[in-house]
């Protein structure tokens, strides 16, 4: 019977785990590329919950990085309300769309084009946002390089504003398998540097109609 090898993270070939981030860039390219912004799964034209979790612990304007953007509307209200703003995604086609979009204001935003698991240093800001995203990352390794950057990123006192599917949530998005969380599950996974401040449950209906469970909470770094 032929057997399939099972490879252990430590002896993961370079250059396959290559491949995998390659092919993780090039997913994300073609959604943009074949959807219009309205026809994602989690388009949302008003992003309440995460502005209104962002006033919570940001009311005057401070520097905020939205981690995963895609076409998200975020970047212009939090630029309303006088935040200085970094966008960041995996993919350039989402960016080109969102400096469309945008138009003159576009120059006002600061663009960072890569993979949140293998960037190593975005700068300083003291709210890091993220719908979305961190979900993706089924595996600890990513998982730990994700919580490295954010502490990179973000000083002690800072906040971390985390939105991901909530459990009893959907089980993939965009075909990719994603984990579910709640307060223990996301605590346990940002560690000790990280006190969880507020959660709540929240409901995202998708363009088509259909409910999304999914789960946000405020961190704060406190080490
Ligand atoms: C489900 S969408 C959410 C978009 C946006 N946060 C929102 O709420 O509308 C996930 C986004 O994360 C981006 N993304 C996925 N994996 C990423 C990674 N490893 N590094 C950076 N961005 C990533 C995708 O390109 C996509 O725009």
């Amino acid at each position: 019977m032929r057997q399939t090898k099972r490879w252990s993270f430590c002896e993961f070939p370079l250059h396959l785990y290559k491949i995998v981030n390659m092919d993780k860039k090039s997913h994300w390219e073609s959604v943009y590329a074949s959807k219009q912004s309205h026809e994602v799964s989690w388009y949302e034209p008003d992003p309440y919950m995460s502005l209104e979790l962002i006033r919570s612990v940001a009311p005057l304007p401070v520097r905020v990085v939205d981690i995963g953007a895609g076409q998200s509307h975020l970047v212009d209200r939090l630029m309303e309300e006088g935040h200085t703003v970094a966008v960041l995604d995996i993919s350039s086609a989402a960016i080109h769309e969102t400096k469309n979009r945008m138009g003159s204001e576009a120059a006002r935003v600061q663009w960072i084009e890569g993979d949140i698991t293998t960037l190593a240093d975005i700068g300083s800001f003291d709210v890091w946002h993220d719908r979305a995203v961190f979900h993706f990352l089924t595996t600890p390794q990513d998982r730990e390089k994700y919580v490295a950057l954010l502490k990179k990123t973000v000083p002690v006192k800072g906040f971390a504003i985390m939105g991901t599917f909530g459990k009893g949530g959907p089980e993939k998005c965009s075909g990719l398998d994603i984990c579910q969380y709640d307060a223990a599950s996301l605590r346990s996974a940002m560690g000790p540097s990280f006190c969880l401040i507020r959660e709540t449950e929240y409901t995202h209906t998708t363009p088509w109609g259909k409910p999304q469970k999914f789960f946000f909470a405020i961190l704060q770094r406190i080490e």
